[in-house]
């Protein structure tokens, strides 16, 4: 498995630097070919951070219709093969486009391709002006986070992966960094670089490239079989609540990658996942529910979001 060194996320990488074209000339913007005609179409601003597939800006859009939307620009600088790059990248902008628009899910704007046309280069998402949710939870060790917070993050979280999983969609890389966070703290999943549609006989996807791989947020099957099921994006789910009970920890900290896969394989993981002695029980129980080492006897999406909305109301 190739699981690197970094304690927090292996799936998260530095790519190669590579400077940033700043001038694309075909779209695909709002469902439409659209051809960039300047070469400003699109302004690069500041990046907003990285992963193994590509680098992500604050960008300009021009829109057709006249005036401009601030938008996140993911490029393709990745850390592998150029050409394999360009697929997996054509890959996340199609998985995009074929999700229907969900208030908790990130919207897909468009993507650009390069001047010489080679494919696309630039994926256009809204932009999240407050970063994504592993930050904001880190942020908030010196504030008190509400207990209502907390349990409307893994609510709203859990009801983007319902829409994503009707739509036999798997997400693969579910986790705080992937949750990104907009005014008024709504939540929208984001990062689909890793999401893959399930054979719908199957019900599952057995994974068959390379690459690293988030081993901390990864199902015991994941980790054994290489297979993907949103029984397995529910385990993660999981992990990404306790990320939130626990204001942003890492899963396993302390354990290399190596150790994790063992701790996870052999069922030796979930003792080592402590909950905070003031945590809302109910989201301790739900968690360790996600955790179950049988896939089918875990919750599905639906009636975690019910659970949670439940709690919600009670007014936590
Ligand atoms: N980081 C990654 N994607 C982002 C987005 N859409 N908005 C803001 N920051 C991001």
């Amino acid at each position: 498995l190739p699981v690197s060194r970094s304690d927090e996320c292996e799936v998260l990488r530095k790519p190669k630097p590579a400077a940033p074209h700043k001038h694309s000339t075909v779209g695909h913007i709002n469902n439409s070919l659209y051809v960039l005609s300047s070469n400003s179409r699109v302004e690069l601003l500041n990046e907003l951070g990285n992963g193994f597939y590509g680098t992500v800006y604050k960008a300009l859009m021009k829109i057709p219709q006249g005036g401009v939307q601030v938008v996140a620009a993911k490029l393709c600088t990745g850390g592998i093969g150029l050409q394999d790059m360009e697929l997996e990248f054509m890959r996340e902008a199609e998985t995009m486009q074929m999700v229907p628009k969900h208030p908790n899910v990130v919207d897909y704007i468009g993507y650009v391709q390069r001047d010489n046309g080679c494919g696309p280069s630039m994926i256009l998402l809204e932009y999240a002006s407050n970063g994504d949710l592993l930050t904001i939870l880190r942020s908030m060790r010196h504030n008190t986070l509400q207990p209502h917070d907390m349990l409307s993050f893994a609510l709203q979280v859990a009801q983007g992966m319902e829409h994503i999983s009707k739509f036999n969609l798997l997400h693969r890389d579910l986790a705080a960094r992937n949750v990104l966070v907009f005014p008024g703290k709504t939540c929208k999943i984001s990062d689909f670089g890793q999401a893959r549609y399930m054979a719908r006989s199957r019900g599952e996807y057995e994974r068959r490239s390379a690459g690293p791989l988030p081993i901390r947020w990864m199902a015991p099957e994941s980790i054994t079989n290489n297979t993907y099921t949103t029984k397995s994006d529910v385990w993660a789910f999981g992990i990404l609540m306790w990320e939130i009970v626990t204001l942003g920890a890492v899963p396993y900290s302390g354990y290399g990658g190596e150790e994790v896969v063992t701790l996870v394989t052999e069922g030796r993981s979930e003792a080592l996942l402590d909950f905070p002695a003031d945590c809302n029980p109910a989201i301790a129980r739900l968690a360790r529910e996600c955790w179950t080492r049988v896939p089918r006897d875990r919750p599905d999406f639906s009636s975690l979001a019910a659970s949670l909305s439940a709690l919600n109301v009670g007014g936590n």
